[in-house]
């Protein structure tokens, strides 16, 4: 029997022969991704952030992020930060420092294929238009400028889809950047530091609202989905 990787190997060189569209191309990437390898690497994550709406307690009560849609070079930079202890967290820190480097790429290219064939929640006709106070924050923090207008395409694909995520876990997460010399919490961040220390937490509570609001790819995808 062929390995997955050899079977993505030869499904890509097929497709390519044939000059198939890149919608094949992308549908093989997503085959490779959701190998029997990648699935049993998962299979630590899914207790968590397969169940929809799991809840976490430190460092206060909040919703497990949405991880399938994300982007994978954000997912590997994220992980890859736990592991070093950059980004501190006591639980992510023990589940990334069992991780490989190809551990880490596997799953990452995994959850960015994740719940592709589950449809997003249709797009408003008009963007959500935020007030003027929620659009003078986003102007002072040029959120825009790094997530992209949607707050779901990001300039880079090391940096996050944010729009639809869980208020409450975004709101954590920008405390967490503003967060020093702290043992257990904080993500030391170059380029997100600065930006989330422009606020209150007042400010960041009201950021991850209007941010959580916005239609986005993010998604949890249950456990049986992932069995098929
Ligand atoms: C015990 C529950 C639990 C398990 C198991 C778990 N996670 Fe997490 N994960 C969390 C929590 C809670 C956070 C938020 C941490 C924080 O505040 O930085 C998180 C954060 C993340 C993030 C960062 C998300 C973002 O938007 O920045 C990624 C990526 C991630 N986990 C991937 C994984 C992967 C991959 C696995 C399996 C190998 C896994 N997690 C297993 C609870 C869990
Ligand atoms: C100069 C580019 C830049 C700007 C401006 C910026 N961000 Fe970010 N943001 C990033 C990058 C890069 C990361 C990933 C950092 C990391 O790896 O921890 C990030 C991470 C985040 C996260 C964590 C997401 C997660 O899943 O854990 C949130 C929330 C966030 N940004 C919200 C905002 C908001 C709100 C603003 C405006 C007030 C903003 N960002 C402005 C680049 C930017």
């Amino acid at each position: 029997m062929k390995t997955p990787s050899m079977r993505f190997t030869s499904l890509a060189v097929i497709a390519l022969a044939a000059g198939l569209s890149t919608t094949a191309q992308a549908q093989n990437a997503a085959d490779a991704a959701d190998s029997a390898t990648a699935r049993q690497k998962v299979a630590m994550c899914i207790g968590c952030h397969g169940i929809t709406g799991y809840q976490a307690s430190f460092p206060e009560v909040h919703k497990v992020p949405k991880i399938s849609g994300q982007n994978a070079k954000y997912i590997a930079a994220a992980l890859t930060a736990y592991r070093k202890g950059e980004r501190k967290h006591p639980t992510m820190k023990g589940i990334a420092a069992s991780m490989s480097d190809q551990d880490i790429a596997d799953v990452a290219a995994f959850y960015e294929a994740s719940g592709k064939d589950i449809p997003s929640p249709a797009a408003p006709a008009a963007p959500a238009t935020p007030t003027a106070d929620i659009q003078a924050l986003l102007t002072k923090g040029n959120c825009m400028a790094c997530h992209g207008a949607d707050m779901n395409k990001p300039i880079d694909a090391s940096y996050p889809k944010i729009a639809g995520q869980h208020a409450d876990y975004l709101y954590v997460a920008l405390k967490a950047y503003q967060t020093e010399r702290n043992p257990q919490i904080g993500r030391a961040n170059a380029i997100m530091g600065p930006q989330a220390k422009l606020f209150t937490h007042t400010e960041l509570k009201q950021l991850a609202t209007y941010v959580a609001s916005l239609p986005g790819e993010l998604k949890t995808v249950p456990q049986p989905k992932l069995r098929r």
